[in-house]
């Protein structure tokens, strides 16, 4: 089988909810192609694969090996993690253990953008990180959370990030897509952002739209530069229970 867009090729080792790949032969299957669900299946030498080690699996992950692709965060991507903060946001800075918590609390929300080199090794390119929050409460900048809040009601995105070798191919806007699925499925109502950098109308694209902010979120968004706009997204869903 051979990518489209970047023509590496590679031997279909996969089964689709018990489907043999070799029925999937048709199928556009390539990192540009919109990220589909199913379950691994292939030996442990399989070169695709050997590479994961014992991160979580997460529906997304392309089976081209050559192309950067999304999963979850683990505490091991940390340290190339901070590579790409410091590289995408030296304005904005935040702590490794503030990301180590994050991911530790929410690793759902918290996503890696990640391809394999020749040599096998895992290269980080981008990263998300998004959890649920109480509404209109983000977290101030580089500060723990302690936890998720039991009664927490109002989905938010902190931070999508993606070093400018790699910047649009849809890496950024598969992953807010990937990160709108878990808070809908979660029953959150809503979704915020605080945007920065101009980012506007790159968060517009999904839905989300600027909100009047009050006394107490102004002084929180100060952290974040005078760019800082706070934007909220209707997401389309019953209220959670
Ligand atoms: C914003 C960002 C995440 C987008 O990543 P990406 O993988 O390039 O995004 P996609 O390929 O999915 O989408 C690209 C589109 O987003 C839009 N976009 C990207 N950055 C933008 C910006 N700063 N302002 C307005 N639109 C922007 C462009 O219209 C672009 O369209 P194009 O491909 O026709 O040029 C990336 O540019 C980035 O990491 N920027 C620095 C960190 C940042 O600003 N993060 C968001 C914090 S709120």
């Amino acid at each position: 089988m051979r990518c489209g867009a970047c023509r590496a090729s590679w031997t279909p080792s996969l089964k689709v909810s018990g489907t043999p790949a070799t029925s999937l032969s048709t199928a556009p299957l390539s990192p540009h192609s919109p990220p589909i669900s199913f379950k691994p299946f292939f030996p442990a030498s399989s070169r695709i694969f050997r590479n994961l080690g014992s991160k979580p699996w997460t529906p997304g992950y392309s089976a081209c090996s050559t192309m950067a692709t999304w999963r979850q965060m683990t505490s091991d991507d940390i340290s190339q993690l901070m590579q790409v903060a410091d590289t995408v946001h030296p304005g904005l800075p935040e702590s490794d253990y503030v990301f180590a918590e994050r991911a530790r609390l929410f690793p759902k929300g918290c996503l890696i953008l990640s391809k394999t080199n020749d040599n096998g090794e895992e290269q980080v390119y981008g990263y998300t990180i998004s959890h649920p929050i109480t509404k209109g409460q983000p977290p101030a900048l580089d500060s723990l959370l302690g936890e998720i809040h039991e009664h927490a009601n109002q989905y938010y995105i902190h931070d999508v990030a993606i070093l400018k070798d790699v910047r649009s191919l849809g890496h950024a806007g598969r992953a807010v897509r990937m990160l709108l699925e878990v808070a809908e499925g979660l029953k959150f109502t809503t979704t915020c952002i605080v945007s920065v950098y101009g980012t506007g109308p790159f968060w517009q694209r999904f839905g989300f739209q600027q909100e009047p902010v009050d006394d107490f979120l102004r002084e929180k968004l100060i952290d974040y530069g005078d760019d800082a706009v706070y934007m909220v997204r209707e997401n389309g869903v019953e209220k959670r229970q």
